[in-house]
């Protein structure tokens, strides 16, 4: 194939300006748009990139990082040399098939897919595993044309498809289950010449977790229900039904020692009290091992329950019920297994008092090993669901190391909201299930939490103000117990 033929006459520009060098092209670029994507900064994946055009654009719109590539061996040293002869050294290109590239390795912010679809479509791969691939290798934005069916003159003149194989209801159906956003921008008008041609734009954004689930959790094959919009209840053959709730980088469940949590998690369940997640093994790797930076996801029976309401005291009682099962679950595994924090490679994570005290930096004070544990963290009552009249806790990502007894002092926050009267008893019942952890651990770890809470709310664009002040009133009953306490003591 010479150089020339392979070159798309709506390609041409000149490579030293990189103006284009004819009236195709021109119309071809506006169209394109390629300059509205906000690139600036962003890495490009530019598949199918025959002589670089779209590359070329969006290396001079401020893109740092432009992967090119193409199965034409001669348009790759096309690009090469451009590239190089302008100075362009962001431009990487590259001989690989659109079936070649590695979501790990490859993935980009912004995926370029133009005029490619009926090419692999053509060469045998269908539509679903060409949009799987393309949601894998999209960090953000997809920007794809196509033909918009097969009796466009180009793809009856170079293939066989045939209707079922490829039409644009099919090709948008995928678009809209893989991403939040799919916006038709226009029917190109630059293609002429070919009475028929009929091509679109589209621009994708915003990749959807729920699809393709069967690539992450082998076995699972369909979403039932979005639950929130990353808890979803699953389905898939031969499998029970049960819930997959994606799991952020930064959750403190992942800073925890995956044998530590294994371990924390085998044993509550053992003791039939709690709903646990299970952990699913996918490629020899547990679940939760992601690459850092990546959202994981972890498995939990799935309960035919409904989220809790905040308001109902009864749910908040559950709450605090099931808190205490997992602390006293927690307390036996402890006594006999766990090690030293330092053992378990735990004792960084003690940061979050000395983060918000900045004052107790080298306070150690009378908190030793055997005052701390793995706390829920994060008891709320929309971490809760209600089973058949009962509630059972749900959610464990938040699990992480503190004072022990600090998940049981949450749910005291909350209940005191419900009934301001009830906090001294329920302090006092707290004191009674950990009596060796000093009041003034409790104390500092309690209003630390809150600090960070504080500091999070800051940062976060639209704080909730409201459920700030409430959770400080409630505070204020929880510490006033506490010191009531320890004046008893
Ligand atoms: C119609 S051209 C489109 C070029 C460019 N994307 C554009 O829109 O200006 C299709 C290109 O895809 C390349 N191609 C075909 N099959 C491919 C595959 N499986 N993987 C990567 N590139 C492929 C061809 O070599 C060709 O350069």
């Amino acid at each position: 194939m010479s150089k020339q033929s392979s070159v798309c006459i709506y390609n041409e520009f000149d490579p030293v300006t990189l103006a284009p060098t004819n009236d195709q092209t021109a119309r071809r670029i506006e169209e394109l748009g390629l300059e509205r994507l906000e690139l600036r900064g962003r890495s490009v994946l530019d598949i199918g990139c025959n002589n670089g055009l779209a590359s070329f654009l969006c290396a001079t719109s401020g893109a740092v990082d432009v992967h090119a590539v193409d199965v034409n061996p001669d348009l790759v040293e096309l690009v090469k040399a451009q590239a190089q002869a302008r100075g362009l050294n962001c431009i990487r290109a590259e001989m690989t098939g659109f079936d070649q590239l590695d979501a790990q390795r490859d993935q980009a912010d912004v995926v370029l897919f133009l005029e490619v679809l009926h090419w692999v479509v053509g060469q045998g791969m269908s539509i679903r595993e060409a949009m799987r691939r393309l949601w894998a290798l999209t960090r953000e934005t997809l920007v794809m044309e196509f033909p918009w069916s097969v009796s466009e003159p180009s793809i009856s003149r170079q293939t066989a498809l045939t209707e079922a194989e490829y039409n644009s209801q099919l090709i948008l159906e995928w678009l809209t289950l893989c991403f939040d956003r799919v916006e038709f921008r226009c029917f190109n008008t630059y293609f002429q010449g070919q009475p028929g041609s009929c091509r679109a734009l589209v621009v994708c954004s915003r990749p959807k977790v729920s699809v393709f689930l069967d690539d992450v959790l082998p076995g699972i094959s369909r979403v039932e229900r979005e639950v929130t919009p990353n808890l979803w209840r699953v389905a898939g053959s031969g499998n029970p039904v049960h819930t997959v709730k994606r799991v952020s980088a930064d959750a403190p469940m992942r800073k925890l020692p995956r044998g530590l949590l294994e371990t924390f998690v085998s044993e509550i369940s053992a003791g039939g009290r709690l709903v646990v997640p299970r952990f699913i093994a996918h490629g020899g790797r547990f679940l939760l091992d992601g690459v850092k930076g990546e959202s994981s996801y972890v498995a939990y029976p799935w309960l035919e329950g409904v989220m809790a309401e905040a308001d109902s005291m009864e749910a908040l009682e559950a709450a605090y019920a099931c808190a205490l099962a997992g602390i006293s679950a927690y307390e036996q595994l402890e006594a006999g297994k766990r090690g030293s924090l330092a053992e378990q490679g735990l004792a960084d994570l003690h940061h979050s008092v000395r983060r918000v005290h900045p004052d107790r930096a080298g306070w150690t004070g009378p908190v030793t090993d055997e005052f701390w544990g793995v706390n829920h963290g994060d008891v709320h009552t929309r971490n809760v669901i209600r089973l058949t009249g009962q509630l059972q806790l749900l959610d464990f990502d938040n699990c992480d190391v503190g004072v022990r007894g600090m998940d049981i002092l949450w749910s005291l926050v909350l209940v005191t909201e419900d009934d301001p009267a009830t906090v001294s008893g329920w302090v006092r019942r707290w004191r009674a299930l950990a009596p060796q952890v000093p009041l003034e651990a409790v104390q500092v770890q309690l209003k630390a939490h809150c600090l960070g809470w504080e500091e999070n709310w800051r940062r976060h664009s639209q704080p909730d103000l409201e459920l700030w002040a409430r959770m400080k009133l409630s505070l204020g009953l929880v510490l006033g117990a506490v010191s009531q306490l320890e004046q008893a003591e």
